[in-house]
């Protein structure tokens, strides 16, 4: 008895201490994740060309066409292949503006015709420049060529080689690269391949200092030091690493690409639940770890582009999880840059991407990330998020099931019944006092309705849930 008294006593202790993790601004002074749209899912996937009649030999008037049905302060992130695989004069990676861009003349005018639409364009960059640029001279340090600056102990890859960072020279070139860019209009910087953490077989091991000089440059150069720089793929979030990124980037990707590959659909389900469980470890890293308590978390989460704005065939996962991925993408205040063919939205792709009500709950959680909470936030086919609270008694729950586990989720239990997801309110750290609850998107299935006020609960929130099905709700303490 006096045990169980004990555990009891301790339980309700564990409850008052969830810690709430929370982010601050970020590196080039972003308060918010960037929503907009980016090219890499349709252009790695060219058979669905077949379907939907994009001539994917006039990348412009594809860029166009999506981006151009994006709300206004959206970004039309262009990945690979809007840059020439040569600089120019002083070894600048510049737009194709005489293949890519050649309708409107330049990059620089594709910007300003986006820009009319309130559209800002990002474009995509690899550490170091290219090495058939070696004899060039840096602009600002005439005195110098890419050769003398290059780390020539590594071998060439994606035609690039890094750079002796920190040596003379190298900041000037990231300056003179941003010049171009921000003269070109240019708001958005993915920069790809960075390591550690991409797993391209040769690239050099350690190319974290091109965010330092990128983000220098940005501070050095762009309008209000603001540009975005948007690191990927599948970063290290061992010391110093993750500090590094924390202090230059606004966003690291956390895992592989989540597309598929030259396919008629964009993504799957089984890459969708290692992306999410990228994300787990991510913010547990951050709350179980308590020196960063009290600490906001100012580098925000890439969950790579979020594939929910068309129909199932050919988004790749069904409806009741493409509502999972929104949800969780939300709820982890990740970039919300889809993917998706923005020319062929069906009605539940709009609400998923633009729903008023959802984008607030995104507002919330762009302070207020997710974490998990049931089994102590251990990989879990069935799991319950919860958001803040913040100061107001405001908080967003998120509750889940995975379904089978494909292979790379983490929690390797394969159920495919509907299952109650159960939370009860000591477990997400909220307990003794009642909250009203408005259940924002129920998943379109066993979750029940989107946009409905159910009620007021003092002591659990839970749902029926199917496979791949999650529910968001919004609650406010009484
Ligand atoms: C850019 O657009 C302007 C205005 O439409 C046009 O005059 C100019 O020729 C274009 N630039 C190029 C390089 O085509
Ligand atoms: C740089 O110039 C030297 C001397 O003219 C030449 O041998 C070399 O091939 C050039 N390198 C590149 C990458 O163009
Ligand atoms: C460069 O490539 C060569 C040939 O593939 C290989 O033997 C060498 O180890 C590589 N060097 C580095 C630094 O990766
Ligand atoms: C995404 O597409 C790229 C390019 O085709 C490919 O290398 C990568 O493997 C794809 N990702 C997945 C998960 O298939
Ligand atoms: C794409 O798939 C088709 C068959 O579906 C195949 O013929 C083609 O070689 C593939 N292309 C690439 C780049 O893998
Ligand atoms: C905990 O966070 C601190 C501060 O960021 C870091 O130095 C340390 O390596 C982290 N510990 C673990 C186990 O990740
Ligand atoms: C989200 O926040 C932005 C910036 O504060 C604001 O402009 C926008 O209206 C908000 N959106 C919603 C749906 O509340
Ligand atoms: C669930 O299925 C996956 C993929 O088939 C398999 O890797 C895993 O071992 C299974 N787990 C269990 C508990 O059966």
């Amino acid at each position: 008895m006096k045990t169980l008294l004990s555990l009891a006593f301790l339980a309700s202790a564990l409850a008052a201490d969830v810690y709430v993790p929370f982010y601050d601004t970020s590196a080039n002074g972003y308060a918010a994740p960037a929503r907009g749209w980016n090219s890499f899912g349709i252009q790695a996937n060219q058979p669905l060309q077949g379907s939907v009649g994009w001539d994917f030999n006039d990348w412009q008037c594809v860029f166009d066409q999506h981006c151009s049905l994006l709300p206004p302060d959206y970004y039309c992130s262009l990945d690979s292949g809007w840059s020439n695989d040569g600089g120019d004069a002083h070894g600048r990676i510049v737009a194709n503006d005489a293949g890519v861009f050649n309708t409107y003349g330049s990059l620089k005018n594709f910007t300003a015709h986006m820009k009319e639409k309130g559209i800002k364009v990002g474009v995509y960059l690899l550490p170091g420049a290219l090495s058939g640029d070696a004899n060039m001279t840096i602009e600002g340090k005439e005195d110098l060529t890419l050769g003398d600056i290059f780390d020539t102990n590594v071998n060439e890859t994606n035609l690039r080689l890094p750079f002796l960072w920190g040596q003379p020279g190298v900041q000037e070139w990231h300056d003179s690269e941003v010049r171009y860019l921000v003269d070109q209009g240019v708001e958005f910087i993915k920069l790809d391949f960075v390591t550690p953490g991409s797993d391209q077989p040769g690239l050099p091991a350690d190319t974290s200092m091109s965010a330092f000089h990128y983000h220098t440059a940005i501070q050095n150069i762009a309008p209000d030091g603001k540009i975005r720089l948007d690191l990927s793929w599948h970063l290290s979030r061992e010391s110093p690493y993750f500090e590094r990124w924390q202090a230059n980037a606004d966003s690291i990707r956390l895992d592989d690409d989540i597309n598929n590959s030259n396919s008629t659909s964009l993504t799957s389900w089984k890459t969708v639940q290692r992306a999410i469980e990228a994300y787990r470890v991510f913010i547990n890293q951050q709350t179980l770890n308590a020196t960063r308590h009290g600490v906001g978390i100012r580098v925000r989460p890439d969950m790579d582009n979020l594939y929910v704005g068309n129909a199932q065939q050919m988004s790749g996962v069904s409806d009741v999880e493409r509502y999972s991925m929104a949800i969780h993408w939300i709820g982890a205040g990740a970039n919300l840059i889809t993917g998706s063919d923005m020319t062929h939205l069906d009605d539940l792709g709009k609400e998923l991407l633009f729903n008023d009500e959802a984008m607030d709950v995104a507002n919330f959680t762009s302070q207020w990330p997710m974490q998990p909470l049931l089994n102590g936030g251990a990989p879990s086919q069935l799991q319950a998020w919860i958001a803040g609270p913040n100061e107001k008694g405001t908080a967003v729950v998120v509750l889940a099931n995975y379904g089978p586990d494909l292979g790379d989720g983490g929690f390797g239990t394969n159920s495919s019944d509907v299952q109650l997801v159960s939370a009860p309110l000591d477990v997400l750290g909220i307990a003794g006092s009642s909250w009203a609850v408005r259940r924002v998107w129920g998943g379109g299935g066993s979750g029940g309705g989107d946009h409905e006020d159910i009620g007021v609960t003092s002591d659990k929130l839970e749902s029926n849930l199917g496979p791949g099905e999650s529910v968001l709700y919004k609650i406010q303490r009484q």
